[in-house]
């Protein structure tokens, strides 16, 4: 039944769905008003299943929200001037939800910290810092941020809301085609040679911080957030099993360390989570996250060869300077790497780069090192001069330059071997 008497505190079914909406915040007096008239008119059915069901319908609530109401729960659907719509996700760090922002009428995605990581006023503090700059950033290949607040315990990162999926969510269907990904990861090096530009070094790049895009475009996420990290880093490591796995594995042996990292640090973890969506498979793979650790702080990464035999050698080339243990031997900015990485994808020309196959992918269709592949781009035609005798050699080249005088003197050279030819029949 749906009227305004208050909620029971249980988690089962309300008896009334209209107290836990009102008790919710989500919407204004005026749209619970408009309801209850509806139910009492009989327009909108009394039954609380069927009622949800009908404001989903009618997209006056989502099926989150809807859900959630269902399980007689009010709280937590605003959060500062922000009405949540649904669960995006979850990391390390916090939650993500999809949220509208009520005045502006702006759909944004709305992180949410984890409250072990507030608890820590230092790292809050740096966060703080951190976020000055990251408001700067203005880039394509970056998700935007629109603002940083904390309400109470809550502290939050508003974002530009990018329907789509992570790289970390696609890599579930199995690896990426070479060729797209090359693609994607140059994005990927364009946002993040803005980033540096800005000074910000991002820290935790991985494949579920690359946001793919519906138009194909590569955002990269979390931008600012690992100071939030690496100030929880010995948490994390506490933790290796469960957490700290997925960090790992894409962290530069500086980072690892406890070093100071720049840029470069983040052109390595680019570089394992390209190995990785190509491949299916790490870097430095292990049994367990120690083991993981030790070979990236002592040894080199399995070759890519070994993992993606028909891999062009060039591509090879850009994953060992982007792997390589020293940040000197590294490319020295992500601009170099996007550059690099587009090269490879140009068309092929003798002394030029191997491109590298569209359908260049492990256990399918793959470009072999040496093989010519298919460029993407449209072919360039160059005209091949074939060798002609010295004595034709004149009368060629005229052809080339001017067809039209070339035809008349040969046309000039027949007419006179014909009148010729009758002269002498004549006098003979
Ligand atoms: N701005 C956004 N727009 C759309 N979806 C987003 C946005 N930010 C995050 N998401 C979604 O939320 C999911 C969870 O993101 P989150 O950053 O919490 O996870 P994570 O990257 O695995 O972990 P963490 O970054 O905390 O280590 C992402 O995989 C993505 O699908
Ligand atoms: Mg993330």
């Amino acid at each position: 039944m749906a009227t305004f008497e208050k909620p029971k505190p249980s988690e089962g079914i309300p008896a009334d769905l209209l107290p836990v909406i009102r008790a919710s915040g989500v919407l204004t007096d005026r749209q619970l008003a408009d309801i209850k008239s509806k139910v009492l008119s009989g327009e909108y059915p009394f039954d609380v299943k069927e009622l949800g069901e009908r404001l989903v319908h009618d997209k006056i609530l989502t099926e989150y929200q809807v859900n959630r109401f269902l399980k007689n729960k009010s709280h937590g659907l605003v959060v500062g001037r922000y009405a949540i719509l649904d669960r995006l996700g979850s990391g390390s760090m916090g939650r993500v939800y999809k949220a509208h922002h009520v005045l502006m009428d702006r759909v944004v995605a709305l992180k949410i910290i984890a409250p072990e990581i507030v608890s820590n006023e230092r790292v809050v503090a740096r966060f703080q810092r951190e976020m000055k700059l990251v408001g700067r950033l203005d880039h394509p290949n970056v998700v935007r941020a629109f603002d940083a607040d904390q309400t109470g315990n809550v502290l939050y990162i508003v974002m530009e809301y990018i329907p789509g999926v992570s790289l970390g969510q696609r890599l579930r269907k199995g690896p990426l085609p070479v060729a797209e990904m090359i693609d994607y990861a140059g994005q990927a090096a364009l946002g993040l040679a803005h980033a540096h530009e800005q000074g910000i070094v991002h820290r935790d790049i991985k494949p579920s911080n690359l946001l793919l895009g519906e138009d194909k475009r590569i955002k990269v996420l979390d931008l600012g957030l690992g100071v939030l990290m690496e100030a929880d880093l010995e948490a994390t490591f506490a933790t290796a099993d469960g957490i700290a796995v997925g960090t790992i594995d894409y962290m530069s042996p500086e980072q690892a360390c406890g070093k100071d990292v720049d840029g470069r640090s983040d052109l390595y973890s680019l570089g394992c989570a390209v190995y990785h969506l190509i491949t299916g498979r790490l870097p430095f793979p292990g049994e367990s996250p120690i083991e993981r650790l030790g070979k990236r702080i002592s040894g080199k990464p399995v070759p890519l060869a070994d993992v993606l035999p028909d891999s062009p050698a060039s591509l090879s080339r850009v994953m060992d300077r982007l792997l390589a243990h020293k940040p000197s031997d590294r490319f020295q900015t992500a601009a170099e790497v996007a550059e690099a990485l587009q090269a490879l994808t140009r068309p092929r020309n003798k002394s030029g780069p191997v491109n590298v196959s569209k359908s260049a992918v492990i256990g399918q269709d793959s470009t072999p090192s040496d093989a010519p592949a298919p460029a993407p781009s449209p072919a360039v035609v160059k005209m091949v001069r074939p060798e002609y005798p010295d004595w034709f050699r004149p009368l060629a080249e005229l052809a080339e330059k001017k067809p039209g005088h070339a035809l008349a003197v040969v046309s000039g050279i027949l007419t006179l071997v014909f009148v010729f030819g009758i002269v002498l029949g004549k006098l003979l």
